[in-house]
């Protein structure tokens, strides 16, 4: 690790009465960021390994040799592992939604399924993930609709999301239980995310709480929007875990692809708000116990070339050499607010 690393403040430190701070790593990542990643962050999360494709591919195989190594990686560095994800419309092979003679699976075998996969790996990691985003992504963004159409619901019905905590809770009692999605501020999708929620917790579901993804920009969603979402779901008695925190430095319909890096504007934007965001967060640390960033420092993020072909993006509070940008400093800042900028980089 080289000198200058080692004498910033780590971020985890920095909010270690607060909340846990983590990332999504992957092979490479553990890699190219290890002296980055063992420096700020105390969880990690992984962003594709622990996916259903990655760790089922066929009925009778399982391949567990990336997720273990992501495991081992946050032994070896005094990290929490937070699973992701168990059941999901995305990323899932199609052999799980079939039946023998290739017509769709019915309720009993996709239900069997559900359970043989959810043991199998639940169990495996008893006692090494303590937070596991059991469903993600089944509430459906606009329309009429509770529940975004999948395969899952298809075959299985609306109790598909109940059965899958139900299964997670006996491969691990211990294991906090998360229902995990995306425009979780908007307040139309935040009033179905609660309204699902709810109705979990009144037929007792075991579920302890709720990923808020926060895939954010500069504007969006706004502070109030954030605020209310928190309280909204903190007043179910909800654990929250902020789970895919970027801040694109792009507006949804921008679509430009001229930069080739971010400009002054955008930096000084983009620390302001990340100070706005976690001063927020820390506000609400009795209900927040985890922020994870999806990804590490700018060098690397799903953001690149997505949802623009071409583009790329600096979403994160490290540039891409690792460096910490102002945001990194306006975080530092949050979480000392009695100290001064001067002192905090001394
Ligand atoms: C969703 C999923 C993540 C990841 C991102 C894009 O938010 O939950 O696992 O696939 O999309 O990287």
């Amino acid at each position: 690790m080289s000198r200058s690393m080692e004498r910033l403040p780590k971020l985890h430190e920095a909010y270690g009465n607060s909340f846990k701070i983590g990332a999504a790593v992957n092979p490479i990542t553990m890699v190219t960021q290890k002296d980055l990643l063992a420096h700020h962050f105390n969880s990690v999360t992984a962003e594709n390994e622990m996916k259903f494709e990655r760790l089922h591919p066929s009925e009778e195989v399982y391949t567990f040799e990336q997720a273990d190594e992501i495991v081992s990686f946050a032994k070896s560095n005094g990290m929490s592992v937070r699973g992701h994800t168990l059941v999901w419309h995305n990323q899932t092979p199609e052999w799980v939604f079939q039946d023998s003679s290739g017509g769709k699976a019915d309720r009993e075998l996709l239900l069997a399924r559900m359970k043989a996969h959810i043991h199998e790996v639940v169990g495996r990691y008893r006692g090494d993930i303590h937070a596991w985003d059991v469903v993600n992504e089944a509430v459906a963004d606009g329309g009429g609709e509770l529940l975004r159409s999948s395969p899952w619901l298809a075959s299985i019905g609306e109790d598909f999301i109940a059965k899958a905590f139900e299964y997670a809770h006996e491969a691990d009692p211990q294991a906090l239980l998360f229902y995990n999605d995306y425009n979780e501020s908007v307040p139309e999708k935040r009033e179905k995310i609660y309204t699902l929620l709810k109705s979990l917790k009144e037929q007792d579901v075991p579920i302890h709480g709720v990923g808020l993804q926060a895939h954010w920009n500069l504007e969006f969603p706004s502070l109030d929007d954030i605020r209310r979402a928190i309280e909204r779901y903190a007043s179910l008695g909800m654990l929250l875990h902020v789970t895919e925190l970027d801040v694109s430095v792009f507006a949804h319909e921008d679509k430009r692809t001229d930069l080739a890096a971010p400009t002054a504007e955008m930096l000084e934007r983009q620390a302001e708000r990340y100070g706005q965001l976690f001063r927020l967060l820390k506000e609400y640390s009795g209900s927040i116990a985890s922020v994870t960033f999806w990804g590490a420092a700018d060098d690397y993020t799903w953001l690149d070339h997505f949802p623009v072909r071409g583009r790329k993006n600096w979403p994160f509070v490290f540039d891409e050499n690792h460096l910490p940008k102002e945001s990194y400093w306006n975080l530092l800042k949050e979480a000392n607010p009695e100290r001064t900028f001067q002192e905090i980089r001394s």
